[in-house]
Parts: structure tokens; sequence; C-alpha cells
């Protein structure tokens, strides 16, 4: 089956009016917009970050229960007053954009790499494998404990290490935010998980105008695997959540970030917390960049539901540990499938 090196190439032709079969996709279900939603009441959950970690204590107390609920019902929230300098997130933005911007052959350097390779470049999903192609490139980095970089564009590795730590730390806070919903001590997940070792992936997505949008996939539902996803993009729309059995639109509001739960918080929270399916969608107007950061435990780290949850009253345990570094192996390698790789560590 014919592949193209990267769907910037193939979108960049003005000629380009119909897409190859290899890109069509049963888009299963259209989307809602809760705004739309006659008489709904439901919103998508906004944590203030500030009054996490400079609130009174009953601010406190009442985002503890916001993120309680947020990872219960939704497994998906938008994170406010984070602190991250919104210049940041836009150099950020900026230099992915000049990334995907150099040439096929600069980039080229980073392709077909294996998928623990530290920095990667491709299109797709794995094309090796993949039966129908996304409508999207993308750049993966290795960002912690080790830190990688491309050395190209100027600049790249500079943002990139500042953002990748910034992201970081709004991260701890949740985790420790989320370990307390669960009934936790506020260090009880980032002990079990070893999370100053804490493995920490940024994934820039580029999805061009597609000439027919309604057939192609950005990104076909999937979870993602690590504890929680930060999410920012260039402000075009394109993303989607499953929320009771409903595909819903995710606009964001200008400079939060919208955070998923993934497979590991799924997994240590025994079930509490499903990790939540999601997709991207393109169109025919705007390239959109999205830039994902995946969290997660320490790549040694045997993951299982944590003990003092079992022990609380949540038991018997409902996953097996596995290690980290080997559940994403196994994700990355095969052909992304909503939630497969979950199943295999169910009991
Ligand atoms: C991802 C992802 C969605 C988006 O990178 O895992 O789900 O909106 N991206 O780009
Ligand atoms: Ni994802």
């Amino acid at each position: 089956m014919a592949t193209f090196s990267s769907i910037k190439r193939m979108a960049d032709d003005p000629n380009l009016t119909c897409i190859p079969p290899s890109y069509v996709f049963q888009i299963e279900q259209a989307a809602v917009h809760l705004d739309d939603v006659e008489g709904g009441e439901e919103t998508i959950p906004i944590i203030d970050y500030s009054l996490l970690t400079s609130g009174t204590r009953e601010q406190r107390t009442k985002i503890i229960q916001d993120l309680r609920y947020a990872c219960q019902e939704w497994g998906f929230f938008m994170v406010i007053n984070h602190g991250v300098n919104e210049g940041l997130m836009k150099r950020m933005l900026k230099s992915c954009k000049e990334f995907f911007h150099l040439t096929e052959e600069e980039k080229m350097e980073f392709q077909d790499k294996h998928v623990l390779d530290p920095i990667r470049y491709g299109t797709s999903f794995n094309a090796s494998v993949d039966d129908i192609f996304f409508w999207r490139d993308y750049l993966k980095v290795k960002v912690h404990p080790e830190f990688h970089s491309p050395d190209k564009p100027t600049g790249f590795r500079q943002v990139l290490e500042e953002y990748a730590k910034a992201v970081r730390v709004i991260v701890r806070g949740l985790l420790g935010g989320i370990s307390e919903s669960l009934d936790l001590d506020s260090d009880c997940i980032g002990r079990a998980l070893d999370i100053e070792s804490s493995l920490q992936i940024l994934t820039a997505n580029l999805y061009p105008p597609c000439p027919q949008p309604g057939l192609a996939m950005g990104f076909p539902p999937h979870s993602d695997h690590g504890l929680l996803t930060m999410l920012i993009h260039n402000g075009i729309s394109g993303l989607q959540i499953q929320h009771r059995g409903k595909w819903v639109s995710v606009d964001g509001l200008p400079n939060a970030f919208l955070v998923n739960t993934g497979d590991h918080m799924e997994i240590l929270s025994n079930g509490k917390y499903k990790s939540v399916l999601h997709r991207a969608t393109v169109n025919n107007k705007a390239t959109r960049i999205s830039i994902a950061t995946s969290n997660g435990p320490s790549p040694e780290a045997v993951v299982s539901p944590v003990h003092d949850l079992l022990e609380n009253g949540c038991s018997p345990a409902g996953y097996i540990g596995m290690k980290y570094k080997d559940y994403l192996e196994l994700q990355q390698s095969n052909k992304l499938d909503g939630k497969s790789c979950l199943d295999r560590v169910k009991v």
C-alpha cells in the first residue's frame, strides 16, 4: 500500500481534491457540542490550579472534590490559573510548527525509529502496521528522566526543556490532589510510581487541512498510556472525548491545559478513575497543531493498583502488575485500537 512520507507533503499539493483510499475511516458517530445541547446542565470540568497550591483550606478541599468528580465522571478536565507562562506555551507551539516546516530531508534523521527511541518523527501511528492511515504527522520526544531534543530548528531545545519542566510541576501538583481525592496521602501516588523519575514524552501533532474531512481521522479513538496527558493546541478545534457514550467536542478555554487521564491512572486507582477514550478530527480550512505531553510513572516502575487503596477496601486488584516501559512498548508497537492494550493487564 502506498504510504506518504508525510501528510504535510501530500496536503501541500494544491491539486489534492480527494484523499487516497488508505486514509478512509468509518467514522462512527458525530460529536455534540455541550453548548448546543438543550437543557444540558453538564459542562466540562474546570480546575483552578491556583486554589490547589495556594487556596484556603476550604478552597483546597473543594478543588479536591472537583478533581474526584472530573476523574470519576469524565477522565478529562481543563486546568486554568496554572502559572505556566503564556508566552512559553506560544513559543512551544511555534517551535513545533517550525520543526514540521523543516525540509523532509532535515526531518529524515528522526524517521523510521524504534518505538522506544528518544526522538521519533513520522506519519500516522505505526505506518508499518496501520491498516488505515491517520491524517497526521508527529514528533515524539522523551524529555524525562533523561532530556532529549532534536537540535533543529534553532532554539527548539531551550523552549522544550523549559516547557517540559513547567508541565512536570503542574502534573506533580495535580497528582497530589488526585491522590487525596482517592483518600490517600498526597504523596502516595508519587511514591508508588517513583514520580521523581517520571517518564515524560512530548508529542507534537500536525493535522494539515484535509479535502474530505468527513472521511479522514487525525487520531482515531484511543486512550493514552500514561497517568495524565497535558494538551495545548493552536486554537483550531479537533479534540473530542467520549462521555457517557457520546463524543463531545472540546474547544478549550484560551491558555488552559486540556488534561485527560491515561491507562496508568486507571491501573493505579484499580479502575476508580478510568482512562478516557478520545480522538482528533480534521478540517478542510486550517492546519491544527496540538502538543500532548504524556506524564507517566518511572519507566522501571512495575505498576499495579496502589496497595493502600486495596487495603482501604477497594479490593481485589483488577489489574496485574506490568513494567511501565513494557506497557509502552506494547502499545506503541501495535495498531492503535481503543483501549485494547489495557485489556491485556485486566484480571
Ligand atoms: C494524542 C492525542 C489529540 C489531539 O496525542 O494522544 O490524543 O487533539 N491528541 O491532538
Ligand atoms: Ni491521546
